[in-house]
Parts: C-alpha cells; structure tokens; sequence
C-alpha cells in the first residue's frame, strides 16, 4: 500500500473515531461552510471586481463547528416500526408534523373543558425537590432550588385521560410521523409557575434539556396563556426569539435538545400545565406512562432502571400515593 493511502485510511479511522467518541456524548462536527450551506447564513467571498485580475483564492483553513447530534430515535425502535405514510392513513396531525420536523416545535389542541376541569381537580401538592434516588445523577438536590414552581403527582383520572389520548390514532400518527416509531410517556407531572417579578430559574431560565436520543417534550396547558402568564419561549436555528402562546387544551410538543428554551417567569397569572416527556417505544410494546410525579427525567430511559422515591422529610410518605405507574 502506497504510504500516501496508508496516511488517508489512517485519518479516516480516526475521524471516524473522533466522531463516535463525540456521538456518545450527544455532538456531531459540521465543518462551517456546510452548516452554512444549510442554514443559508454562510457567506461566501465576494467575487473579484470586474477589471481587477484575480488571483487563486487562498486556501483557507476548515473551520468545525460542535452542534448537537440528531435527536433522533434508536433505531432499536425505528428499525421495525411501521412508517407514517399519510398516503394510507391520513392524518390530523398531518400539519403538525411536518411543523415538528421543519421548527422543532408545534402546538397541537386537545379537549380545553377537559383541561380546565383537571386545572381545578388536581393537587399541586408538591415542590421540585429532586427526590427519585435512582435518576438524580444530574438532578437538583431534595432540597427545592425555588418556591416559585409548584409540582403535583396527576390523579388517576387524569392518568387514564392521558393514557387514551396518547394512544389515539391521531397522536400515534404524529408520534410515527416525528419519531418514525410510536412513542410512549416516560414520566408525566403537574407544573403550576407562580407569578414573581424576580429572575426565572430551573425550567424559566435560557437551556436545552440534553434529553437522550429520540426524547421530545410536552406541555398541556390547564389555562389560557398569554404574555402575562409566562409562555413558552425559543430561539430557531437563527438565534431569533419567538413566544408561543396557548389556550387551555394546547399541547405543546418541542425538540427540547434541539431548541434553546424556556418558559418564561410569569409577570402577573399563574400556569398551569402538565409537563410531559415522550420517548421512542420498543417493538412490541404498548403505549404507557412510565413513572408520574419524577422532578427529574431518565438518564437513558432505554435501559431504564425504575427510581425510588425518597422522602422530603422524616414524617412525609405515609400514607401518599407511589409516584410509580
Ligand atoms: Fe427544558
């Protein structure tokens, strides 16, 4: 083999290495030019003025840009899964998924006197102390980090409405259409945020939830919300700000790994929402709700081991529901 051959296999495999190191941990290398070849922001250099001689361009240097990998799902779960094909099935949601799939981002309505009766039935008994043991390897401590949030475990007769809606025809074609595999509830809260004048922290500062592979979020407002009452907020692949407003009955689904967000601290209403994180679904399996009530998400919900609840203090478990489905 010519040393020149040897030289390029060699550079392969270790690119090749480089970018497995870096896909374990949720990055991908883009050189700079092709990002802004696809994003259409990369400019490239002015032609010579006419008259004026042109000389072979420099080479310039590859520039690499760090970008989160694909949020996409296992294919684990893909490979078998039966594909969208709005052909055979048409869809509702068949908006809403190609809104997903080009924003990362959509709203979709659901039954709004349903939510508001769950607005006024539920108990928003708990704070957002991190208190599932198994999980809290990147978790807040049992301590809450702010009083401003007010978490809940959902009842039983809201778990059974989740349960069929995410299991209706249409959201299991949205879920084949943005995951290509049905998905399923890996954990299911109520969030109700506090109106507060200070700074937003946890979920209402600027972040993105380095969610593992194929994992999207949800939130089900329990209210109308308008600018008053802390909605959503995220930056597209542009950097640009937008806030989505809702009615009661809007679920919000986002790529929360993709998108920089936040939902903004309230200025004057209180929210109430139902917090939801939706993963990818194994061959075979049905459509569940994981775990309820957990302040913190999987580590890697695809080996999952089930958390334990521990207490916020000495006197607190007797007698409360397990916050386990
Ligand atoms: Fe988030």
């Amino acid at each position: 083999m010519a040393v020149g051959s040897m030289i390029r296999t060699a550079t392969q495999r270790l690119k090749g290495g480089v970018n497995q190191a870096l896909g374990a941990l949720g990055y991908q290398l883009v050189r700079t030019e092709t990002l802004g070849g696809l994003s259409g922001f990369f400019e490239p250099a002015p032609p010579s003025a006419a008259g004026v001689e042109s000389r072979p361009a420099a080479v310039q240097p590859r520039r690499l840009t760090l970008l989160p990998a694909a949020n996409a799902a296992p294919a684990m779960c893909t490979a078998h899964a039966p594909k969208f094909d709005p052909q055979k099935t048409p869809s509702q949601l068949a908006d809403k998924i190609v809104e997903f799939q080009q924003n990362g981002v959509t709203v979709i309505s659901t039954n709004p006197e349903k939510a508001a009766t769950f607005r006024e039935t539920e108990s928003f008994d708990r704070d957002v102390s991190n208190r599932h043991s198994a999980w809290d390897w990147a978790g807040n401590s049992v301590a809450p980090y702010t009083k401003d949030l007010q978490t809940g475990i959902p009842s039983a007769a809201l778990l059974d409405y989740l349960h069929g809606l995410f299991s209706g025809g249409d959201f299991d074609s949205f879920f084949r259409g943005v995951l290509g595999c049905p998905a399923q509830v890996a954990n299911v809260r109520l969030v109700r945020s506090l109106p507060h004048e200070t700074a937003g922290v946890g979920p209402q500062e600027w972040h993105s939830d380095g969610c593992p592979a194929g994992v999207i979020r949800g939130v089900l407002y329990l209210c109308d919300v308008d600018t008053q009452t802390g909605p959503f907020q995220y930056r597209d692949a542009g950097g640009k700000e937008h806030t989505v407003l809702g009615k009661t009955g809007d679920l919000l689904v986002f790529d929360a790994t993709r998108l920089m967000h936040r939902g903004s601290p309230p200025s004057h209403k209180t929210r109430s929402a139902i917090d939801l994180v939706f993963m990818p679904r194994m061959p075979g399996e049905d459509m569940k709700i994981m775990v309820v009530g957990m302040n913190h998400w999987p580590a890697d919900p695809f080996f999952v081991k089930l958390p334990k609840e521990r207490a916020a203090d000495q006197e607190a478990v007797a007698g409360r529901a397990t916050s386990l489905y």
